[in-house]
């Protein structure tokens, strides 16, 4: 691998610097790259700096490959060192924005790394903040901060928000076939943003004020927190009145307007759609506004755990009690075909069936390890045909797509299945489904 480092990097091409090379920010860094634009990757991980410098992956969808090429042909340079953002033209922020322990905004990471930035900060760069947030934040938080810099915003340094819509695990879809909404604090920094994303994005979408641009990513995550708290509440309903949801969801899926299907799951997890909704909330609050739905759909989520161990327990066989089975539950991250387990549903539910006496263990393809809420450590086991049948419940919680339905189905005792991915049963095994009405 040739030695390059931030001034050789680009050999003079316009620089886009990304702060946060997470699930966002390492795509991103990438998608860059593909249209020909070196980039500078600032994180204060250093296992993530190693790891690009030694040209690794560790995001799932982007390849060791891909990384690899890129540091050693010197379109990609990583670093944990702000200062070697003076030679970036733009500089995208892409740091986590998380909740407190109160369930409110905690801007900690984009107040830091935006402070960082003030003494590193050139004229006429270009700053566009990704994370999800509030509206308000780039105007009223960072605005302010980078203004400490000396530097006039919109004339002498430029200030985009533009959130970010990336799907984790979605292979069908490239990121810049997204479209990317865009905003600037003054017209001039609309037309800085716009004109450097038009050349990595299929679509630009540019919108009036960076208040509305963050509005729309919390619309977004809040429509899809409210339509799958309802339809999870609707299986329920469905439990209650014994009729199949999934075959109701079926039929009014065929109705050619005014009706999109959700489905129901075990709660929903991740870093955005439990999360962004209540930074909306917060924001809604402080202005006196009521945000109901999101009040109801967040307590129809956090019910969910509950509802899915009482399901299991209501339908093992001969009336087994927990304490004396042993659960084997089949995916751990909060959704299909990704390696992250962040604010998963599978660690409450895990935590749960501990609680009440279970012996449990996992499998997920992509968790060889994991930590229940309580502490409790927990490695995952080989999906044996022994340890399917060894199992009084086989619990499908995601529905990765290398799931080896007929595998689990002819070795499994009883299933029970949130994702209807086990689509036959076969004479002999249990299956149950969240919301099929099943009677226990
Ligand atoms: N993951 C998703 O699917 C997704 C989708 C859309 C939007 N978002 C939003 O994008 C933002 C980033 O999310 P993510 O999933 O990529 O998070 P992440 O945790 O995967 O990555 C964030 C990175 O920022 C780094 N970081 C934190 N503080 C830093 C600092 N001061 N300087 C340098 N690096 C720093 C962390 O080390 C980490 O590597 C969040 O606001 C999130 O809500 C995420």
């Amino acid at each position: 691998m040739k030695e390059i480092d931030s001034t050789t990097i680009g050999n003079g091409r316009e620089k886009v610097a990304i702060i946060g090379l997470g699930f966002v920010g390492l795509p991103l860094a990438v998608a860059f790259m593909r249209k020909g634009f070196p980039v500078i990757g600032i994180d204060m991980d250093e296992r993530k700096i190693r790891a690009i410098g030694a040209g690794k992956s560790y995001i799932q969808d982007i390849s060791d490959d891909e990384i690899e090429r890129a540091v050693s042909e010197g379109d990609l340079f990583a670093t944990t060192d702000y200062s070697v953002l003076s030679s970036a033209d733009a500089i995208i922020v892409c740091v986590p924005t998380p909740l407190s322990n109160e369930n409110a905004p905690d801007l900690t990471f984009l107040i830091n790394v935006t402070r960082q930035l003030v003494p590193v900060i050139k004229l006429h760069q270009l700053v566009v903040i990704e994370s999800s947030t509030y509206p308000g934040t780039t105007k009223e938080i960072v605005q302010p901060i980078l203004e400490q810099s000396g530097l006039e915003i919109g004339r002498q340094l430029h200030l985009a928000y533009s959130p970010e819509r990336v799907d984790p695990g979605n292979r069908s879809m490239q990121m810049n076939e997204i479209p990317k909404v865009v905003s600037g604090i003054t017209e001039r920094c609309l037309e800085r943003v716009s004109a450097l994303y038009e050349r990595v994005f299929d679509r630009i979408v540019a919108v009036s004020s960076t208040d509305a641009a963050e509005l729309t990513k919390l619309l977004e995550n809040t429509y899809r927190l409210v339509n799958i708290s309802f339809i999870n509440e609707f299986a329920r309903l469905c439990d209650a009145l014994h009729i199949n949801v999934w075959e109701v969801i079926q039929a009014a899926a065929t109705k050619p307007y005014g009706y999109s299907p959700f489905y129901p799951g075990p709660g929903i997890g991740g870093h955005c759609i439990p999360v962004d909704p209540l930074y909306l909330q917060w924001k809604a609050e402080q202005k006196g506004a009521s945000s109901r739905f999101i009040e109801i759909a967040h307590t129809v989520n956090e019910s969910m755990p509950a509802y899915i161990v009482d399901r299991v327990q209501a339908h093992l066989p001969s009336n087994k009690p927990l304490t004396e089975s042993r659960i084997l539950v089949y995916g751990v991250t909060y959704k299909k075909d990704t390696a992250d387990m962040r604010e998963s549903m599978a660690s409450p539910i895990i935590r749960l069936l501990l609680d009440q006496g279970a012996e449990l263990r996992y499998h997920d393809p992509y968790i060889d390890a994991m930590q229940v809420n309580d502490g409790t450590k927990l490695n995952s086991v080989a999906l044996t045909a022994e340890e399917i049948a060894g199992a009084d419940c086989v619990l499908i919680l995601v529905d990765h797509s290398v799931l080896p339905a007929e595998f689990i189905l002819e070795h499994s005792k009883y299933i029970f299945d949130t994702r209807n991915i086990i689509k036959s049963v076969k004479t002999g095994a249990k299956l149950v489904k969240l919301g099929d009405g099943a009677k226990s």
